[in-house]
């Protein structure tokens, strides 16, 4: 079977792409290269550069495909806030786009990277499927719009669907051609940033007055490689008319602090870190309920907080 991955040249679709090719599926990539890496592809994959905004490139990208993984998209709670048009436009106009080019070229299998963003402020944690959605950037409020549209191409048109709403996704995988993670410009993500971070120029930390705990925001972090494994597993478990909305998290919360020394305690030196004001659109608490995931997809997270900070250390030796 052939998959067209959206979005294939960044961190978390260059990470399905190894791992869809490990598993013997033939791949197509659309990618715009906005925010990823030609060399993150192997040579294999058929390569379209393109945006998804552009209907006859997908179109094209859609050539001999069964499936679609859809990754490509704008993904930073913060940046949304600064460039809400922007984020409607790739996510919301740019998926619509790609659900009309499916419909009309008959491929009828989707696998969506949704995010827990669409949430918002939950009111029970863990968070389940079933929870309120009431997104608290306009990054979450683009993805949720995405799912409804997915669920409406379920009902009508009977596309074969399934969105995956990742918690905070962390690590890397070694290659025979090296590591794939994350390369971001600039990098805004917690665990990567708190491998730079130095006595001269420490990591900030945004707001520790928030309701929890130590006063830190709370997050479920998620090893890249048991996120893919997940999406291999909802390609199959997709069925014709259905669109189910599943969490990837591992289950488990930590704060800041928590992270902070999990970091130095695996790099074996006492990090530094300055606390400053609260980051705009940032919930205080997102932890995942992840039984829909072993129920539905029979996945289990295996990999743990100490793997997730030393792959990104690791990767980022080079
Ligand atoms: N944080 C800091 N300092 C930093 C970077 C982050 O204090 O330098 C804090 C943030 O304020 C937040 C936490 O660390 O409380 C995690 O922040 P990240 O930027 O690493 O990740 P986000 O939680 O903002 O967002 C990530 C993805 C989203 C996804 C979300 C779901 O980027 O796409 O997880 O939980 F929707």
């Amino acid at each position: 079977m052939r998959v067209l991955v959206t979005g294939g040249a960044g961190y978390i679709g260059s990470v399905a792409v190894a791992l869809l090719r490990r598993d013997g599926y033939d791949v197509t990539v659309l990618d715009d290269l906005s925010t990823g890496h030609r060399d993150s592809l192997p040579a294999d994959v058929r390569f379209v550069e393109g945006s998804v905004l552009n209907s006859a490139i997908i179109a094209d990208a859609l050539t001999d495909c069964e499936a679609v993984m859809h990754f490509a998209a704008k993904s930073l709670v913060p940046e949304s806030v600064a460039k809400p048009e922007l984020y409607h436009d790739v996510n919301v106009n740019g998926s619509k786009n790609l659900l009309a080019q499916m419909k009309l070229a008959g491929v009828n299998r989707l696998v969506f990277s949704s995010t827990a963003a669409t949430y918002g402020e939950p009111e029970v944690i863990p968070i389940t499927e079933i929870s309120q959605t009431n997104p608290t950037s306009p990054y979450g409020a683009t993805k949720l719009e995405v799912d409804h549209a997915i669920t409406e191409a379920a009902k009508r048109d009977g596309l074969a669907a399934i969105s995956l709403r990742y918690f905070n996704v962390v690590g890397g995988i070694k290659l025979d051609r090296g590591w794939i993670s994350e390369r971001h410009t600039p990098e805004t993500h917690l665990i990567p940033n708190l491998l730079r971070s130095t006595s001269a120029n420490p990591i900030k930390i945004f707001g520790n007055d928030w309701p929890t705990k130590d006063g830190t925001c709370i997050r479920d972090y998620i090893h890249v490689v048991d996120l893919i494994e997940a999406h291999i597993a909802a390609l199959k478990a997709a069925k014709t008319g259905s669109h189910e909305i599943i969490n990837l998290g591992s289950g488990s919360g930590y704060s800041i602090l928590e992270v902070i020394a999990a970091t130095s305690a695996a790099l074996g030196t006492e990090l530094p870190y300055e606390m400053t004001a609260r980051r705009a659109g940032d919930p205080a608490v997102l932890v995942a309920d992840i039984s829909k995931a072993r129920t539905l997809l029979g996945w289990q997270p295996t990999r743990d907080l100490a793997q997730m900070v030393n792959d990104t250390y690791e990767a980022a030796q080079g």
